[in-house]
């Protein structure tokens, strides 16, 4: 990915396929860009010189994994994480529900999740794993995706549906609350012992005191400064989103609402926090 090139004036992030483009791809692609959302990352065109290039909006500050592991970035406060899981919540309920045709991320995860200046978030990436497997090899050969996200039933069988996206999407909301990995490699660099996020938080939420549990997989990066009703309701989504059986998981459309509250509670919060109260009054 080249990064920040200057496209009639705005900046671009210009992404090297390793394909050819045929012309069924070209149409496809024409339609994406169409789709035309404040949470999604807009492809502004796309070019065939001897490779395939696309041209996407240029999203200036970094990824979404960046911003929970990396150092280049403050830490997120809780409103903030509670504001980027509702941006992109839209995001993937837009392409769910109101795009013709209706597309599948497929490929949902915090790399997957740009900030802007503003920290708002936007998905990216949408509609290019289905592009991507024209003229490859069959829907049942093939998974695509990044592991830690991927819900049992695609692994397993391959089954494609709206609700691959709702676990992949959970997953991203864990990762948001912990500042963890969607896999927790062991900390002695030993080669097996692994584990999902997915695997530490239901064991967190089944054991004899689950607060105690959860406590202990809270970002240590948010010190006290959240509220911890709100930090069980996310925790509670993302367990639904996460459903071993996909019909039990939510649509997008019920997870932005869930969000929605949850966003008021959490701005209230920020009401309550004494730095802001401050700012407020003057101080
Ligand atoms: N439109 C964009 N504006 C700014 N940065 C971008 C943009 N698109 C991607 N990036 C940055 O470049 C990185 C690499 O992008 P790319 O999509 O090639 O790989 P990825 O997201 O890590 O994996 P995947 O291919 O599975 O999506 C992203 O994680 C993101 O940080
Ligand atoms: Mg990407």
């Amino acid at each position: 990915l080249a990064a920040g090139i200057t496209v009639d004036k705005s900046k671009a992030a210009i992404k090297k396929m390793d394909m050819q483009a045929t012309q069924e791809f070209l149409a496809e692609l024409k339609v994406l860009t169409h789709v035309h959302h404040l949470n999604l990352v807009r492809l502004i065109g796309y070019c065939t010189e001897s490779s395939l290039f696309l041209v996407y909006e240029f999203v200036e500050n970094g990824n979404l994994s960046q911003h929970l592991r990396g150092t280049d970035y403050e830490p997120l406060s809780w409103a903030e994480r509670v504001r980027i899981a509702l941006d992109s919540a839209r995001g993937l309920e837009y392409i769910h529900e109101h795009t013709v045709p209706v597309y599948i991320h497929r490929d949902i995860k915090s790399a997957n999740i740009l900030i802007d200046k503003n920290t708002r978030a936007k998905v990216a990436d949408f509609g290019l794993t289905k592009l991507t497997e024209v003229g490859g090899a069959s829907l049942q050969t093939r998974v695509v995706g990044t592991f830690g996200y991927m819900p049992p039933e695609y692994v397993r069988y391959g089954d494609i549906s709206r609700k691959v996206d709702v676990y992949a999407f959970g997953v991203v909301l864990y990762e948001l609350i912990s500042g963890k990995d969607a896999i927790v490699r062991p900390t002695d660099g030993s080669a097996s012992g692994s584990r999902g996020l997915v695997y530490l938080f239901e064991e967190a939420l089944t054991a004899l005191d689950p607060k105690e549990g959860l406590q202990k997989l809270i970002d240590p990066k948010l010190g006290d400064d959240y509220p911890v009703d709100a930090i069980l309701m996310m925790t509670h989504l993302a367990n639904a989103c996460t459903e071993e059986d996909p019909k039990l998981r939510p649509t997008m459309r019920s997870v932005v609402v869930a969000l929605m509250t949850l966003s008021s509670m959490s701005e209230f919060w920020d009401m309550k926090n004494p730095g802001l109260v401050n700012l407020m009054s003057g101080r």
